[in-house]
This record gives C-alpha cells, sequence and structure tokens, in this order.
C-alpha cells in the first residue's frame, strides 16, 4: 500500500487563493509511484471538500460548480483516527461513511487559520503525522510581533518597532503617536501582526499618514505593529528546511518590487495577468551579494529558523539596509509560497525530493513525538490512602489544583 498524502489547502485566509496555486504545484510534485494524494480544499468558509476536480486549476473559477463535483469531508479530533469521512454517508443501501484513510498531512495553508497553528492544533489533537512547523512554532512565526520579540531576545537583528492593539490606539492615540514620533521617527511600516501578502501594510511619512494607515490596519487585525522604516533596503530570502536545529539552508533570492514595498501583486502575478504563485514573480536567483554577506544571512535564517523550533520548510525575508549594510530578519514563512520548491531546486533538490524529505520529515517528528509521555498509566482517583482532600493540594472549593 502507498503512503497517502493529504494535501490541505484554501482556507479561511486573505491568502486563499495562493495557497490553492502553491497546493496544486506541490500535488504535482508528489511522486505518484511512492504516493497516493488526496486533495482537502477548505472553502473560504471553512467547509472541507475532496475529490479529483481539485486537480484541475481552471475548475476553481466556478468554486459552486466545482464543489458540486466534490464530497464535503471532515476528521474527527480523536487521538489516532486518522479517517477522513463523508459528511453526508455516500450511498443509499452502503451508507459508506470513510472517504479514505490518510497517513500524513502536508498543509499548504498560508496566512490566517493555517500557517498559524489552529490548523496544525487539528492535527496535533488527532496524533497525525503532518509535515511542517507545529502549533507553537506556527503561532510564534505568524504573529509579526511575538517572533520580534523572540528573535530579539535571542540576539538575532529585527528593525526597530513598537506594537499597541486597535483599542489602544482607540483610547491613547495621542501617547502612542508621541512614542512613535519621540522613539522611531518618519518613515515608519505599520502592519497588522497576523497577515501576510503585503495585505494591510502601509508607510507613513507624517503623523496624517500614520492615523490613515493605523486605521486601515486596524480592519484585518486587532494587534498592530509600528516599525523603523528601511529606506534604502534590499530584500532577501533565504529558505530553512529541516527540523528544528537540524537543517539546511538554500541559495539565496532577491524578489523585485515596482513599488515602495513588496506588494501583493509583485508576489503573485510575476508583472503580468493572472494568479501564478511566489514562484513565478519577479526575483534574482541566485542573489547578487559578495560571499560573507550571503553567509551571514544563511546563518541567520537558520538560527530564526532554530529559535522559533521550526520543522519543514520555512523562508526567512531579510531585509539589508544598503546605507549601512545591516541585516534584519523581517520575517519567517512557516508555509512559504510554492514551498520555496523553486530555492531548494537552485540549491541542487528537485521538487519531488523535497516533497519526500518534508513527509519523511513528518514521520519521524511524529515517532520522537510518541515516545513521549503525555500522561501516566495509574488512576489517582483508584488509589487507596488519600485524604479527603484528595491528592497534591487537594480540590478545595470545587477547583482541583494542578500546581
Ligand atoms: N521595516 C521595513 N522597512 C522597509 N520596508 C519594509 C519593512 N517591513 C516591511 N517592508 C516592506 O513591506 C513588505 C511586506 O512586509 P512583510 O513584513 O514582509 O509582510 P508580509 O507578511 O505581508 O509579507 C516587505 O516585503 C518589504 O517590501
Ligand atoms: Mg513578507
Amino acid at each position: 500500500m502507498k503512503t497517502n498524502i493529504g494535501v490541505f489547502f484554501g482556507g479561511r485566509s486573505t491568502e486563499h487563493e495562493i495557497s490553492i496555486i502553491s497546493a496544486n504545484q506541490a500535488i504535482n510534485a508528489i511522486d505518484s509511484r511512492k504516493y497516493d494524494v488526496t486533495p482537502v480544499y477548505i472553502t473560504k468558509d471553512g467547509k472541507w471538500f475532496t475529490g479529483s476536480a481539485l486537480l484541475n486549476l481552471a475548475n476553481y473559477r466556478d468554486i459552486p460548480a466545482l464543489l458540486n463535483m466534490c464530497e464535503e469531508v471532515y476528521m474527527r479530533p480523536i487521538y489516532g483516527d486518522y479517517n477522513l469521512y463523508y459528511s453526508m454517508p455516500k450511498g443509499v443501501f452502503s451508507k459508506k461513511t470513510i472517504a479514505c484513510k490518510l497517513d500524513v498531512v502536508i498543509p499548504v495553508l498560508h496566512g490566517a487559520n493555517g500557517e498559524d497553528g489552529t490548523f496544525e492544533g487539528i492535527l496535533d489533537s488527532i496524533g497525525i503525522p503532518y509535515a511542517g512547523c507545529d502549533t507553537l512554532s506556527s503561532a510564534n512565526g505568524m504573529d509579526k510581533i511575538t517572533m520580534k520579540m523572540i528573535l530579539r531576545e535571542n540576539g538575532i537583528p529585527v528593525v526597530d518597532y513598537t506594537w499597541f492593539t486597535d483599542r489602544q490606539w482607540f483610547a491613547q492615540r495621542d501617547e502612542l503617536i508621541d512614542r512613535i514620533e519621540q522613539n522611531m521617527g518618519y518613515p515608519v511600516i505599520i502592519k497588522p501582526a497576523n497577515l501576510g501578502s503585503s495585505i494591510g501594510i502601509g508607510c507613513a511619512r507624517n503623523r496624517n499618514e500614520l492615523c490613515a494607515r493605523v486605521e486601515d490596519a486596524s480592519r484585518y487585525a486587532s494587534r498592530i505593529i509600528v516599525e523603523h522604516m528601511v529606506e534604502q533596503l534590499q530584500e532577501i530570502n533565504c529558505s530553512v528546511l529541516g527540523d528544528c536545529d537540524e537543517f539546511d539552508t538554500s541559495v539565496l533570492e532577491e524578489p523585485i518590487k515596482t513599488t515602495d514595498i513588496l506588494s501583493y501583486t509583485d508576489k503573485y502575478m510575476g508583472g503580468s495577468k493572472g494568479a501564478k504563485g511566489m514562484q513565478a514573480s519577479a526575483k534574482k536567483i541566485p542573489a547578487d551579494l559578495p560571499v560573507e554577506m550571503t553567509k551571514e544571512i544563511q546563518r541567520l535564517a537558520g538560527e530564526t529558523f532554530r529559535v522559533l523550533s521550526c520543522h519543514g520548510v520555512s523562508r526567512v525575508d531579510v531585509i539589508v539596509d544598503k546605507s549601512t549594510s545591516k541585516i534584519y530578519v523581517n520575517e519567517i514563512n512557516t508555509i512559504p509560497g510554492s514551498l520555496s520548491f523553486y530555492l531548494w531546486e537552485a540549491t541542487g533538490l528537485t521538487f519531488d525530493k523535497l516533497m519526500d524529505k518534508l513527509v519523511s520529515l513528518a514521520l519521524k517528528r511524529n515517532t520522537r513525538r510518541s515516545q513521549k509521555t503525555f500522561s501516566f498509566p495509574q488512576n489517582i482517583f483508584a488509589m487507596g490512602g488519600g485524604s479527603k482532600n484528595g491528592v497534591k493540594g487537594g480540590v478545595k472549593s470545587g477547583k482541583p489544583n494542578k500546581g
């Protein structure tokens, strides 16, 4: 029997369409002699569907018609149950409830509700092996504020920043503006903390622009980060593949932008009409940089992957301030566009081998995890000799003391 890979994509995310493209590329790269693939498409309202019609990108022009050709499915949040169930049993007589059993999952979900640990939490509850970051590292990597705090704490250079919630902005706007103007000065970059693809991001060169950009960012997220803007910047990306402290780094790419900040169009349209995914964007591979700087960026990318305890394939994006040659880590993408396959190809690892590696990393992590202790066989309620107050501090006022 071949290993059955469930590739999950789409999702309740502003990067829904990009995820469809990345997943399509990944599915086409999977070696069908070794693996079966079960595509699972998550709609924009969060329903799961499977079916072979999902494999043809042209079908996504008419989503209702596509879904008519597919079956709605779900997994139960029960440890050890790897089945994909039909939401409506098939056939009047057979009542077939199980669509298939998955062996491993590859989440290709960019952005919210996929790359941020929420979906990984479902997989962790089920205990199924899956590729990529776990709940904690996904969540830490997705939130631009938490990520920068962890990086800074570990001596990895990040630009100066401050952050606040939309409610704080509403209540103490003047104080926050003073803080930004005194500590950072203009220009600044304003970002919703947990989005991707440059959505809701803008720069401000004065107070009016700052207020407008914060309003804009707060349409997308309640946590907002304001960063020092590097004006003469060179953006460089490096992919990292592995498991926390055992990893490889790829050659570097320099994405080419057409506006002040790298836009959604730059990233996915490649300057032409029609979405083609990250791989289609204009870029230089390998980036034209001195050897020493290349090595330093690869080192920082690996360190970022390690301190965030990442797994699978990530892409670390850095900013080089050309006026000082200083390097800052800007962000990590824990489910990068096109799974960064084009960077691995340029490094000497073909896309099918990258998919192989993701599967084997997923299986290895699962084996290691299953060897950890999650519960004790003894039932403390069945143990004799306990006091009336119970064990370990007792149960007071109906609340068990977990300490
Ligand atoms: N501190 C900064 N200084 C200058 N430009 C920036 C800065 N932060 C981000 N940018 C620009 O904005 C783009 C998007 O920001 P980024 O943090 O990468 O968000 P996203 O998750 O949406 O990709 C970057 O690719 C870069 O062009
Ligand atoms: Mg980015």
